[in-house]
């Protein structure tokens, strides 16, 4: 069989992207390539995980009090070492691990950028073979090249993410990644080993027809989510409601499918947890960044995710993110 040069690998594809700034030094290009290459060894993992023994816990809880599951543990180890042999990192945050790791060789310490990931999205699926995903966010660091990162790198806002992206491992597997110049998404050839340009110039839909939230926490809403999931169950010519609810219990899932075919999701605060249980560094602010340069809107219900400015690697925050008039109806609703 003969290759098909008109396909785009990831590589390619951010290479050419990049070489249009004059002071790109292709650091983010390879930072990107690293991701590629961490998450195409947890695709292979992720794809045996029936045969062999990685599925279930792994008898430990993490920061955020969280059973641990083999796979999050294997996961986070693979991105941490490829990001930690690459040229491009000066160090990383995990949703698995308690603070943020300092990468204090002098290839690393010279790096711009620093990363922080959720390294499997969605484990409470793991064991039922469901989508499951990585999320990252790509800041640059502000402390001076050459010294150890800090924790000041780590906590910006994530307006100040100069890349942020997702990997899903479902029926593909597919990276999709934004910078200021869009959202794209390739789709991992397994007959080549590489990611290839699939979903070029991804743009969210205006609006569309899918809602997707929790329902089993329903009572636990405040008012103005609850009656604006009662409007979305409703006959209503204007919105083209009732929409349809879709929730799988993996984010990265769930707001893909929202991405690509328009829709809401929604992890509100509770009343036993009023924060939600997203985490903002490693969930919320990558995927709000995603979202907004595909043209969609995301919210902690009152002001911008990418606004906040962040106190703690493992806060958590409220999340409402989609379509643009979809956010804009259920706006309405507090207002
Ligand atoms: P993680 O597996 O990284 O802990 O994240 C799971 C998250 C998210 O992917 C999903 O949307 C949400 O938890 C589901 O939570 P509920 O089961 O409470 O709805
Ligand atoms: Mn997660
Ligand atoms: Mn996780």
């Amino acid at each position: 069989m003969n290759i098909n040069r008109s396909i785009l690998t990831l590589d390619e594809f951010t290479i050419q992207q990049l070489r249009d700034f004059p002071q790109a030094t292709g650091e983010l290009s390879s930072l990107l390539r690293d991701i590629g290459l961490a998450s195409k060894r947890v695709n292979v993992e992720v794809n045996k995980a029936g045969l062999v023994d990685i599925l279930g816990d792994a008898g430990t809880i993490n920061v955020q009090g969280e059973d641990v599951k083999k796979l999050d543990v294997y996961a986070n180890n693979q991105f941490w070492g490829v990001l930690k042999h690459g040229i491009s990192c000066a160090g990383i945050g995990s949703e698995e691990m308690d603070d943020f790791v300092i990468f204090d060789d002098a290839v690393s310490m010279n790096s711009k950028y620093v990363v922080l990931f959720d390294p499997l999205d969605g484990s409470g699926n793991i064991d039922v073979n469901v989508s499951i995903g990585t999320i990252f966010s790509v800041f640059r660091r502000v402390s001076p090249l050459g010294t150890p990162c800090t924790v000041e790198d780590f906590l910006q806002p994530g307006h100040k993410q100069v890349a942020a992206g997702y990997v899903i491992y479902g029926s593909s597997t597919m990276l999709v990644y934004a910078t200021k110049r869009g959202v794209n998404g390739f789709t991992l050839d397994p007959s080549i080993g590489e990611f290839t340009l699939s979903h070029p110039n991804i743009q969210c839909p205006p609006t569309g027809k899918i809602y997707s939230v929790n329902h089993g926490n329903f009572f636990q809403y405040d008012l103005p989510v609850r009656e604006y999931i009662t409007a979305c169950q409703k006959k209503n010519k204007s919105t083209g409601g009732p929409y349809t609810q879709r929730y799988i219990g993996s984010m990265v899932a769930d707001v893909h499918r929202n991405l690509i075919k328009g829709g809401i999701f929604m992890y509100p605060g509770t009343t036993d947890k009023p924060a939600g249980k997203l985490r903002l560094m490693y969930e919320c602010n990558p995927f709000a960044f995603i979202v907004e340069k595909a043209g969609g809107v995301a919210t902690d219900g009152r002001q911008r995710i990418l606004d906040i400015m962040p106190e703690s690697l493992h806060q958590r925050t409220p999340l409402f993110i989609g379509s643009k008039l979809m956010m804009e109806e259920l706006d309405s609703y507090r207002k």
